[in-house]
């Protein structure tokens, strides 16, 4: 069987737990998933800031890391058979720059890229609150087909910590893929004493 080959782009909002649970979770799968890291310069300030971790800790998790200013790298081709695209966590810079087409960092290539091509593209979309500019280019995305999943706290599920919120987000990024997140509690609907 052929692996899923995903593209995984790290950009400077705020979410780094995000990013680090979603390549561990693909890290955990390796013979079935090929992972292609891009982080942007944002990231790895944010990543500081937010974990304390360096970027080669990141590095580590991937199959394949791509320099984010090398425009030439594999995935800025569409010739270059992917499975999608996750940008997780994704600033409202990266948003405005695939919503206008202007790739001029490998991350933001690689979006164009995927879009292009027609193959899924998650965004992982953080901005709090969000400015009609900011709204205006989620709505545009996802009228050119790329979903748009911002880490929204859900409370159905009863989550005790921020990582099983943080576990909660990730599952529904690999549900898009077709793969099972850990810890991952689907709504199996409601109980008949709830409802009215
Ligand atoms: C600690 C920190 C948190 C940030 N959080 C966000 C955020 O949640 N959303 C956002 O759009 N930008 C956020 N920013 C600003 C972006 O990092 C900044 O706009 C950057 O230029 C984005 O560039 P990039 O998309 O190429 O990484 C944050 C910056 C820092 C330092």
């Amino acid at each position: 069987m052929d692996k899923k080959r995903i593209i995984v782009g790290i950009s400077g909002a705020s979410g780094m737990p995000l990013a680090l649970e979603l390549l561990r979770q693909l890290q955990g799968r390796r013979e079935q998933i090929e992972t292609h890291l891009l982080y942007t310069d944002g990231a790895v300030q944010t990543l500081r800031k937010e974990t304390g971790q360096k970027p080669e800790q990141l590095e580590k998790m991937a199959d394949y890391v791509h320099d984010n200013h090398n425009i030439g790298a594999a995935p800025a081709s569409g010739s270059f058979r992917t499975d999608g695209m996750i940008v997780v966590p994704c600033s409202m810079k990266t948003v405005a720059g695939i919503v206008s087409g202007y790739s001029d960092d490998l991350l933001l290539r690689a979006a164009d890229v995927t879009l292009k091509e027609c193959r899924r593209l998650v965004l992982v979309t953080r901005e709090c609150p969000l400015s009609s500019i900011h709204l205006r280019n989620m709505y545009e995305l996802s009228r050119m087909g790329a979903v748009i999943l911002p880490p929204v706290l859900s409370f159905y599920n009863h989550p005790d910590s921020l990582d099983c919120c943080v576990k909660h987000i990730t599952g529904k990024i690999l549900d898009l893929f077709g793969l099972e997140g850990e810890d991952y509690h689907r709504w199996e609907g409601m109980d008949e004493d709830f409802c009215m």
